[in-house]
């Protein structure tokens, strides 16, 4: 015997809302506190100078940063899109070239490609949501120099198939982990397989300073090329004033650099990073675990299991008609579900399908011989998938009853729906 659905006038499984998802901001207190009143009481709010000595709080969250993961080197900026455009630039990736991303990603993979004067190349994806490996051959052509797979929500891309691509055609490798910040694959830091790892402070992810990001890699040349970028291409003697040194790799660059104030609350939050995905991670395998037996949903698969962040629990359902009325359903129980990018790959965005830009002339989708052309078809998995998927968002700070309220909710829509 089902229940009566909330959708249909029965009552919901939960009249309270669920917590808002923002694990890292959410996160925040008496340590990220203490951190900004001492970078504020010393008056010395950019990170290279000023009326004192700066405390290096942007310093040490590099530094925090690049050891949790594992890295060499860290550069933090001004946000997760910076983090991309200062390491294509360090990468040296601009006009004349091509960067393969996946079709399921935030509008800013493929629009810091274009930022810096390269165009986007759409791969298809798997039901891991992430770059499908055996694709990326179909986007190589001559001018393609680079490639930028996203870990999705959480969820690692199969990063030994991809680095094996990558070095079949010469690829170099920019992870962007702007939504998986500590996610591992095969033991290993999602953002410390390729050339450079980009990540993501704003207030959606992981862990938060508001606005913010940073840039990771191994290679030292890479490192201070992407210093220099986010520093006007300057160079500075160690910490502090601006010098021309004609020694160093000098170009002109831009203004990325991150303030004290954000590097404040980044080194509170680095510190717990390990804490808010052990309690996101329990939440989502409890949720998986009471709706797994559930006909007609099909989780993402997971390239790592041991690897996934649990900031979500991504999954699929037989028909676009099934996920809507799912979903609508769930709405009305309380027990939202979210979805990503309107549920269409990417490029299905103006800005891209008729690739609009800032310019007056087109560039830089008009300096190839060939036309750029993007049509709705040309990623037809992640056209299906992102159809089909929905997603449960997932928090640390989710108690289990809440956990506990989705999994009833889920098999009271269930019953009904599918
Ligand atoms: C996959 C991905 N890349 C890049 C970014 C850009 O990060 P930010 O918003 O910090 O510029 C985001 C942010 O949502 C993202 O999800």
């Amino acid at each position: 015997m089902s229940e009566k659905l909330a959708i249909n006038g029965g009552t919901p499984v939960r009249s309270i809302p669920m917590p808002p998802n923002y694990p890292g901001a959410t996160s925040m207190g008496k340590e990220e506190e203490k951190e900004v009143l001492e970078v504020l009481a010393s008056q010395t709010l950019f990170r290279y100078y000023g009326p004192q000595n700066p405390l290096m709080k942007v310093k040490q969250f590099e530094t925090d940063t690049a050891k949790r993961l594992g890295a060499k080197n860290c550069v933090a900026v001004t946000s997760g899109t910076a983090s991309l455009i200062v390491a294509l630039h360090a990468a040296g990736i601009g006009p004349g070239d091509k960067v393969i991303v996946p079709a399921c990603t935030f509008i800013a993979t493929p629009g810091s490609v274009v930022a810096v004067g390269a165009v986007p190349v759409f791969c298809d994806i798997d039901e891991s949501m992430t770059m499908d490996p055996d694709k990326i051959k179909d986007c190589i052509d001559p001018d393609v120099k680079a490639i930028i797979p996203v870990a999705i929500l959480g969820y690692p891309c199969k990063m030994d198939r991809i680095m094996e691509e990558a070095k079949k055609y010469n690829l170099l490798v920019i992870e962007d982990i702007a939504q998986s910040m500590g996610s591992s694959y095969q033991g290993k830091a999602c953002g410390t397989f390729g050339d450079l790892g980009c990540f993501s402070l704003q207030i959606n992810k992981i862990l938060s300073s508001g606005e913010g990001g940073c840039v990771v890699t191994n290679d030292d040349k890479l490192y201070e090329r992407a210093v220099r970028y986010h520093d006007q291409g300057m160079f500075r003697e160690k910490e502090g004033f601006l010098n021309v040194n004609e020694e160093a790799d000098i170009f002109l660059g831009a203004d990325y650099r991150m303030s004290e104030l954000s590097g404040a609350v980044a080194c509170a939050q680095i510190k717990k990073l390990d804490s808010i995905i052990e309690k996101m991670l329990k939440n989502m395998r409890m949720i998986q675990e009471g709706i797994k037996d559930i006909e007609g949903i099909q989780f993402a698969t997971e390239n790592d299991p041991a690897g996934v962040c649990g900031n979500s629990l991504i999954m699929f359902f037989p028909t676009v008609e099934k996920k809507k009325a799912f979903c609508a359903a769930m709405e009305a129980e309380g027990t939202p579900l979210s979805a990503l990018y309107n549920s269409e790959p990417i490029y299905m965005v103006p800005q891209l399908m008729q690739k609009r830009v800032s310019n007056k002339t087109g560039f830089p989708f008009n300096q190839f011989d060939e036309e750029i052309v993007y049509t709705p078809d040309m990623c037809p998995t992640a056209t299906d998938l992102m159809a089909r998927h929905a997603w449960v968002a997932i928090g640390p700070e989710h108690t289990e009853q809440e956990c506990k309220d989705y999994i009833a909710a889920f098999h009271k829509v269930a019953k009904e729906i599918l």
